[in-house]
């Protein structure tokens, strides 16, 4: 990241700007594991995004394993969620060809 601000204000970057949660990170790995559902729920801003993508950023080399980040909010009708949830997953296909052949 080239900002002179240590302090991040949206998204994630990597683990090295991502302050501990350790306790929680592991909950999740082992939710995951265990094939189970699992909600976070707090205020705004509180971490609930930035976690889930740090415990995907340590679990992606795990083999067996593909993570989809989804925003459900926006998607009003059943055509809202195939678009959103089709963008997610086609995102993390290799190659640009085989994107359009899924699509
Ligand atoms: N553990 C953390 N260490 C450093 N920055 C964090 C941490 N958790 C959240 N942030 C930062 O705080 C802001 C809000 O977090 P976010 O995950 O978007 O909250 P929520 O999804 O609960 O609304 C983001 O800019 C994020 O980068
Ligand atoms: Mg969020």
């Amino acid at each position: 990241m080239n900002t002179s601000n240590p302090f991040l204000i949206s998204g994630y970057q990597s683990p090295n700007e991502f302050c501990d949660r350790e306790s929680e990170t592991d909950r999740i790995r082992e939710a995951i594991h265990n094939g189970r559902n699992l909600t976070l729920i707090s205020w705004r801003r509180m971490g609930k995004t930035g976690l889930i993508h740090h415990t995907f950023h340590l679990m992606g080399k795990e083999k067996d394993l593909s993570f989809f980040y989804v925003d459900l909010l926006p998607t009003l009708s059943l055509a809202d969620f195939i678009r959103e949830f089709s963008k997610a997953v086609i995102g993390k296909l290799d190659s640009p060809t085989s994107k359009i052949i899924k699509k």
